[in-house]
């Protein structure tokens, strides 16, 4: 089977550039690139107008299986990954149960291939069922596939262990992801803790309970040099320690999710729970600095921290909602809207945070166009609009605070390994 991709701008990370070119797939492979590919009886897909990007990638969601299905499924979770232009996705072992040994990263990947739509890279936890007490069995994990290390959503409070999770992680040279938070900071906490939090009578989180993790697991990373990835960076300060760690060369990366580069806290009021997420929308300083951190490359990569929950469980007082919102759906149309369209960030650069980077830290073999690569590849239309529709998402959540949005630039067509898994 030989498909054409014709007429699109293909944006290339790995080279750095942007170039009109023509990409030939064949056998689920990329054959070859270049202007005016002959058509050679290959089915056409004419990307006229359009960016032609490696797949994405989103290093940061959680599929809720096994134990939650009630929420999503690796099948729905592929599913609003495939529409949302992700090609690839890494899934948090906050399941039920934890995927902690090596049994459980080979059912999510069996699972995954069962459903056939993108690749899903598990990853492990740090402790036995996220308990922050002994470790996982890290090894036999990243022998079975993990393809990093968290307990993201319970932050490992106890330092030893985190430290002695890096120092495996370095020797096995997967990278630990931190959910920074301490805890004797944040619990109670439903939203930044600011003027709005009192003015609607809510318990805060401050913003020092995640900088506060931050700078210690920044501090450990430099020790044990393991590389260390920061999730869901979302105060000023963050930024600051995560700049300032990076010039004195800590191997340390870092990523911002669609919903901290847009929204501030002022979304909470009017208490509607889609807004409720852990690190809590911040200030329109954070916000600037999350921003600016992307676009001097402080911070590395675009993840969603996909978190699905229903509407039974989110329609429920502020306090008692669980944290979480959907992101797969809608992060490139907020990239493109928010970060693009604006000026903030080059479509390269964007393309960079969604795909070589998530690739680099993870250590997979994506994120490029190259001749021989498999074609995973996205294209994304910068002029294609439409507003928000939850009643539309293909995830089984709907969880999301940017109903009624109107995006600008989105995702048209999603193809793994040679195969077309979305098309709008
Ligand atoms: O908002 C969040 N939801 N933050 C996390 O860290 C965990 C996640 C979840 O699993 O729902």
């Amino acid at each position: 089977m030989r498909t054409i991709i014709k007429n699109g701008l293909v944006v290339d990370p790995l080279a750095g550039n942007v170039a009109p070119k023509d990409i030939l797939v064949v056998g689920g492979k990329i054959a070859e690139m270049g202007a005016n590919l002959p058509l050679g009886g290959a089915r056409v897909i004419d990307a006229a107008g359009c960016l032609v990007t490696p797949g994405l990638i989103d290093m940061h969601v959680h599929l809720r299986e096994p134990g939650f299905e009630h929420k999503e499924t690796i099948y729905t979770g592929s599913l609003a990954a495939a529409r949302g232009g992700f090609t690839a996705v890494a899934c948090m072992p906050n399941t039920n149960p934890v995927i902690d040994n090596a049994a459980l990263v080979r059912s999510i990947i069996a699972s995954a291939q069962e459903a056939g739509l993108v690749h899903v890279y598990p990853i492990g936890a740090i402790s036995r069922g996220s308990r922050g007490e002994v470790l996982a069995e890290m090894g036999d994990m990243a022998a079975a596939g993990a393809v990093a290390f968290s307990d993201d959503g319970m932050p490992v409070a106890d330092a030893a262990l985190m430290r002695r999770a890096m120092q495996y992680a370095g020797m096995l040279d997967k990278p630990i992801i931190s959910h920074s938070e301490e805890k004797s900071l944040s619990a109670g906490g439903s939203m930044h803790e600011g003027p709005i939090s009192t003015m609607l009578g809510l318990q805060g989180i401050p913003a020092s309970a995640e900088e506060v993790m931050g700078a210690r697991d920044i501090i450990l990373a430099e020790e044990t040099g393991c590389p260390t990835h920061i999730a869901h960076v979302s105060t000023a300060g963050s930024v600051r320690l995560l700049r300032e760690a990076k010039a004195r060369g800590v191997q340390v990366t870092a990523e911002a999710t669609p919903h901290h580069f847009t929204l501030t806290h002022e979304a909470a009021i009017g208490y509607d729970t889609a807004t409720k997420v852990n690190p809590p929308l911040r200030t329109a300083d954070d916000r600037a600095a999350i921003r600016q951190g992307l676009a001097d490359g402080t911070i590395d990569v675009i993840a969603t921290d996909h978190a699905p929950h229903t509407a039974e469980e989110k329609d429920v007082e502020y306090e008692k909602a669980p944290f979480g919102l959907v992101g797969l759906e809608t992060a490139v149309g907020l990239v493109w809207t928010e970060l693009v369209h604006t000026g903030l960030l080059t479509p390269l650069q964007a393309v960079t945070c969604l795909t070589r980077n998530p690739a680099r830290i993870l250590g997979i073999p994506k994120g490029t166009l190259a001749p021989g690569a498999d074609a995973d590849i996205t294209i994304i239309d910068p002029e294609l609009e439409e507003v928000v529709d939850p009643a539309k998402f293909v995830s089984k959540s709907r969880n999301t605070p940017f109903a009624g949005r109107r995006l600008k630039g989105l995702p048209r067509l999603t193809m793994v390994g040679g195969r077309v898994v979305m098309e709008r």
